[in-house]
């Protein structure tokens, strides 16, 4: 089992958050789109840029040695710039990656459930995200409380209520 501990998101980790948008991007066997070309299209920046505002969110995972090894968190949009999974103002959306050489040995499902916590503490109803249909990752989202409300281009958005 992988050694981690989780901690809460601060400024400083907006790179971080960086690389995890990319791996997020990049989640399927093969796709090797890079960075800057990641972070130039407005869609995948939203998710970052200027992190981290008042009502930015997140936990980070962090090996023994302290480095950061995945990320989940969340920021609210506007109905009049939505995101990819956006619902309605006030509803906050999620993004999450994990490190390739960590995944699979439990941090995603840990960093899910931190943020949810985190989210229901603060006073949210609900949490929403985008996934790819075909992205395993719709099973872990499933099984951790999300339901599928919409779905457009292969895309699908998600919602799990908090309370
Ligand atoms: C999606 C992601 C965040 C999940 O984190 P993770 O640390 O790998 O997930 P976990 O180890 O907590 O596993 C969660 C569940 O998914 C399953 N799983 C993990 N990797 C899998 C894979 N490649 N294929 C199918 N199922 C997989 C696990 O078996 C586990 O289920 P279980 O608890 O019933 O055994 C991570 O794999 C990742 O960063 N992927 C690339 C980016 C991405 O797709 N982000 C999401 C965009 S919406």
């Amino acid at each position: 089992m992988a050694e981690f501990t989780i901690r809460p998101a601060a400024p400083a980790d907006g790179g971080f958050l960086a690389d995890m948008v990319v791996e997020a991007a990049n989640w399927r066997a093969g796709a090797v789109r890079p960075r800057p070309a990641v972070l130039a299209d407005s869609q995948h920046a939203a998710y970052v840029s200027g992190w981290q505002r008042p009502a930015d969110r997140g936990v980070v995972a962090v090996d023994p040695e302290g480095r950061s090894v995945g990320a989940a968190w969340y920021r609210l949009f506007g109905a009049d710039r939505p995101s990819m999974g956006f619902v309605a103002a006030g509803v906050p959306e999620l993004i999450i990656g994990v490190r390739p050489l960590w995944r699979a040995q439990g941090l995603g499902r840990a960093l899910l459930r931190a943020l949810a916590d985190d989210a229901r503490a603060g006073g949210y109803a609900r949490l929403a995200l985008s996934v790819d249909h075909d992205n395993f990752a719709r099973e872990l989202y499933r099984s951790e409380g999300f339901a599928m409300v919409a779905s457009a281009a292969g895309r699908e958005t998600m919602v799990c209520r908090l309370r």
